[in-house]
């Protein structure tokens, strides 16, 4: 028996990891991704080294690419957002980590995949629901659902009892517990549980405050190609580093920063601290780029699918059918969606101070209030509102019989 375990080398799922060798007895292969989370990966190895991995069952990988390219951007040709404000940093990260886990269980001959996500949350519905999709016969290990290891003191003892190291600020108990990848951190729990309280300025790890940002506003451009990120003041870029450069731009000026009550899948509220910083510039940005080469009824009907898309995402349900026949209607809206963005960063703020694209369908004679239009004649309007009246104006007659 092999287990592929979703491993960070972080104490719980070092513990995870031995809990594993000892309960079940199995032969471990630890997957450690570097999806932008600002960590080195190699002590990660290390670490799995130390706790008897064998090398051919250690991999890590560098997903950033991938991340962003085929999960980050595709979700922001959307512009999906849960619940009116969360940028699904966390949701959208899952579907990628199971996807190479099953990747990982096929090259190893491995029959079961193992997640360090609690049984009350959202996570452990996402890495489940795509593991099962991907691989319907695989055997799923949770160990936060099955051990008995149910406070930090338990936790730490079982760690000393098997010689995994702890690092000094790991013995007590950890004040919040934190989610990161290049498109967010997430912060939940402890300090943060009372959602009538503000939360610590130190929960913050990668924006400046707002108040702190600098008096000069951050003047910048964005390129789009077909509604994905081109371009950074011209430069042509990568995607993860697009996304690694509007973080940088974000950060410092204070931007992309939530504080919000959720509501998790499996039913209860949540309070999370979110920091998006160069999500929430790219929202903004493809918003603006939508505005002017979108038609309304195409941009309208993608803000009335956009909560759906959002909620299947939040949901866990990216492998499903439903969510890829939405992807292929927006990103077949997304053809025209090119060009330049010019945006102004300050303090807190993302200001859209000017757009433009070959496939523009703004008409500045169609709109000018000087004269001169020529496919608008001021007359058809009065006919227009007229015959628009006529159920409004029979209602109002109605009522005024009525009273
Ligand atoms: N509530 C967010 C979500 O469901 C983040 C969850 C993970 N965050 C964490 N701090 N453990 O997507
Ligand atoms: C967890 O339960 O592991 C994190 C929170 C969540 O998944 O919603």
């Amino acid at each position: 028996k092999k287990v592929v375990l979703a491993y960070s080398g972080g104490l719980d799922t070092s513990v995870i990891l031995k809990w594993l060798q000892t309960t079940y007895n199995c032969e471990v292969v630890t997957f450690t991704a570097d999806l932008g989370q600002g960590e080195e990966l190699e002590p990660a190895r290390k670490k799995a080294e130390l706790l008897g991995i064998k090398p051919d069952n250690i991999f890590i990988d560098d997903l950033r690419e991938e991340f962003v390219r085929d999960f980050v951007f595709p979700m922001f040709r959307a512009n999906a957002v849960y619940e009116g404000q969360y940028l699904l940093g966390t949701s959208i990260a899952r579907p990628l980590i199971a996807k190479r886990q099953i990747e990982i269980l096929r090259a190893t001959g491995a029959d079961a995949v193992a997640h360090g996500a609690t049984g009350k949350g959202n996570d452990q519905v996402r890495f489940e629901l795509a593991y099962y999709a991907l691989e319907p016969e695989v055997k799923v290990i949770a160990p936060w659902r099955e051990w008995d290891l149910t406070s930090r003191t338990k936790l730490i003892e079982f760690a000393e009892q098997h010689q995994i190291p702890i690092a000094k600020d790991k013995r007590g108990e950890a004040p919040f517990s934190v989610d990161a990848n290049l498109l967010h951190s997430s912060s939940e729990g402890k300090v943060l549980e009372d959602p009538s309280l503000p939360a610590p300025e130190d929960v913050h790890m990668r924006t400046i405050s707002p108040e702190d940002a600098p008096d000069q506003p951050t003047l910048i451009s964005i390129d789009f190609e077909k509604g994905d990120a081109v371009a950074i003041d011209g430069e042509p870029l990568s995607p993860a580093t697009i996304l690694t450069r509007l973080n940088e731009l974000g950060r410092a000026n204070g931007v992309g920063r939530l504080d919000l009550v959720e509501n998790r899948f499996v039913g209860m509220k949540s309070r999370g601290v979110y920091e998006t910083p160069g999500g929430t510039i790219l929202l903004a940005a493809h918003r603006a780029i939508e505005s002017i080469t979108l038609d309304r009824g195409a941009a309208h009907l993608k803000d009335e699918l956009m909560p759906r898309y959002a909620e299947l995402i939040y949901n866990g349900f990216w492998f499903a059918p439903e969510r890829e026949m939405l992807q292929a209607a927006i990103d077949y809206s997304q053809k025209e969606v090119s060009g330049r963005v010019r945006l102004k960063l300050y303090k807190g703020n993302v200001i859209v101070t000017g757009r433009e694209s070959p496939n523009s369908l703004y008409n500045q004679e169609l709109v000018t209030f000087e004269d001169g239009a020529v496919a608008y004649d001021h007359r058809d309007a009065a006919g227009f509102i007229k015959l628009n009246a006529l159920r409004l104006r029979t209602l109002g007659a109605r009522k005024r019989r009525g009273a």
